[in-house]
This record gives structure tokens, sequence and C-alpha cells, in this order.
């Protein structure tokens, strides 16, 4: 395996696209426009800048990474990819939309992996041209300093298709967990009911927002407190994965703290849009109650 397709040039998809190329593999980048893939590139420079400023890596290293991927418009370049990751939007349609376009460039034997975080993989799998050679390849944020993929199998996925993207995440030094189809898989079956305890909490009035933050990350030794984490995630996914296990399991232990709902009908949706359960419009995030 050796050229990498990336649909989505946001975070994640950008954060991939890193990790891939500075593990030498050949990079195209697509996103909605050029501009937008372009745009994903100029931001991985300047996370590639800062660790040359660290001295972690020299200049002529980070030029051979920048060099190494290429944005394009559209997905009808990604024919020569033997492997092609999607991290678009969190929405099944647009993902949808993006596997009939992919599929028909894509050449025999290459695989089509979903970074999605919470939309069934066996499902997703109908709309790609084979579902042997479709798999969720879940990544963390910020991707290159997170060591971790997990890996989820769709009824359909081939043992060849998970052995190659078990290869590859060993060529990107990530360590690999593998999981079944089931909602939230395994990383964010755990996270969010953690993130959503925190929320109920918030509002029965436990504590504030600082104790109930400092408290989980110094009590816990994590590097953050779950109200930072669920800002730096995004209140809005976080909403959408915990819905998507409170009803993909009917469980009613996974319903959705009232205080999250209302802050995604807010629009605060945490670091991305200046405010969440803190705000950021200062030189550093204050609480908001
Ligand atoms: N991109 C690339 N590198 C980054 C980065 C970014 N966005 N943010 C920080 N870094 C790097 C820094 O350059 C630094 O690198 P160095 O050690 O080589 O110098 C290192 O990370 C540490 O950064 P800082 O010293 O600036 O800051 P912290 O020590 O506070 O670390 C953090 C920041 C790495 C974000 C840390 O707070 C952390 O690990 N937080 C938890 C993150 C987490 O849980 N992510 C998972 C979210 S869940 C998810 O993604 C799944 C999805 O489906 C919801």
């Amino acid at each position: 395996m050796q050229a990498v397709g990336v649909i989505g040039a946001g975070q994640m998809g950008a954060g991939i696209a890193q990790v891939s190329a500075t593990a030498g593999y050949d990079v195209l980048l697509t996103d909605v426009t050029k501009d937008r893939a372009e745009a994903g590139k100029a931001g991985i420079a300047k996370q590639l800048q800062r660790q040359v400023d660290k001295d972690k890596i020299d200049a002529a290293t980070r030029d051979a990474i920048l060099a190494r991927i290429a944005p394009v418009e559209g997905t009808g370049g990604m024919g020569a990819c033997d492997l092609i990751v999607e991290a678009a939007t969190e929405r099944e349609e647009i993902k949808r939309a993006i596997f009939a376009d992919v599929g028909k460039v894509m050449k025999d034997g290459a695989i089509l992996a979903s970074n999605t975080s919470s939309i069934p993989i066996t499902r997703l799998a109908q709309a790609t041209p084979d579902p042997a050679r479709f798999i969720g390849v879940h990544f963390f944020n910020p991707v290159p300093v997170m060591g971790l993929i997990e890996i989820i199998r769709g009824l359909a996925t081939s043992d060849a298709t998970v052995a190659a993207i078990e290869a590859y995440a060993e060529r990107l030094g990530k360590q690999v967990v593998r999981a079944n189809d089931a909602p939230g898989f395994i990383v964010n079956r755990v996270l969010m009911p953690f993130i959503n305890e925190a929320v109920f909490a918030l509002g029965e009035g436990v504590a504030t927002i600082r104790d109930i933050d400092l408290g989980c990350q110094l009590g816990l030794n994590h590097p953050m407190g779950p109200l930072t984490l669920a800002d730096f995630i995004g209140l809005d996914t976080c909403l959408e994965i915990t819905r998507v296990l409170f009803e993909g399991t009917g469980d009613p232990k996974f319903r959705p703290a009232p205080l999250l709902v209302k802050y995604v009908e807010a629009g605060w949706y945490g670091r991305k849009t200046g405010r969440g359960f803190y705000d950021y419009t200062g030189a550093e995030p204050v609480p908001t109650r």
C-alpha cells in the first residue's frame, strides 16, 4: 500500500493526512472545494512548523512530508489510491453520496474506510462498492498526538481488509483496538456517558464547571476535565453520539443530559463557536457557570 486518499480536510481529515504523509504514504487530500483541501494542507504546514520550532523535526523533513500531500479537486483522482479514508461531516447522507462517487473510480482491491465515530459500519457498507473491503477506522483528536486507532468491522468486512488496516495503523505508529459494530464502539461507548454524567452533575448543581473539571482531571489523572473535553470535541458531536447510544441500545441510562441539549440548541458548541461550558473569546478559557 502506497497511496492514501483522504476525503475531508477538516481537523480529523487533515490530521489523518498529516500522519499518513509522515509515515511515508503519498496522500491525496480532498474536500468539497479544492480551496478547503488547500486550507487543510496549510493547517498541516503550521503544525509541522511548530515541530520544527521545537526541534522535533528538521526543515527538510517538514518539506518532504508536505511534498507527499497533494490537495485535489473532488474524488475523481482517487483511482490511484490503495486506501481511501473518509473523514467528512458526520452525516450519513453525505457519507453515502461520497461512497457512491468514489466507488466509481476506486481501483480493484482498494480499501474504503470511514472515520465515523457513531454511524454503524454495516449500514454504511450498503452504500459502498464492496462491503468486504469497507471498514471503520476511528482516529482520535488531535490525530498526530493520540496513539490509538479503533478498528470496526462490519458484518461483511473481510479478514484481508482488517489485516491491511492493521498494517497501515502499525506504519502510522498507532496502537489498534478492535471493536464490533455496536453503538459508540469502545471508546465513545465509555467516554460519552462520562461526559454526559458531568453535564447532569452540573445541571443538578452538584458543583461548578471548574470543580467538576478539576476534580476529574486531578482525581482521575486525565489530561482534561470532562467539560473541557466536551468543548474540545464539540457539544453537538457529544450530543449526537449520546443519542446514537440512547437510540441504538434503547437503554435509558444513555439519555442525554437536558443541559447538553440546551447548550446545543443555543448554538454553544464549545471551542469551535467560541462558547460552550467555557468562554473562549479571551486569552484564557473562562467557565461560564
Ligand atoms: N494537533 C497536533 N498536535 C497538537 C495539537 C493539535 N491540535 N494540540 C496539541 N498538540 C501537541 C503539542 O504540539 C504538544 O506536542 P509536543 O509534546 O511534541 O511538544 C503536545 O500535543 C502537548 O500539547 P500542549 O503541551 O500544548 O498541551 P497539553 O499538554 O495540554 O495537551 C492535548 C493537549 C494533547 C489535547 C491533551 O490535553 C489531551 O490529550 N487531551 C485529551 C484529548 C482527548 O481525549 N482526545 C480524544 C477525544 S475523543 C475523540 O476524538 C473521538 C471522537 O469520536 C469524539
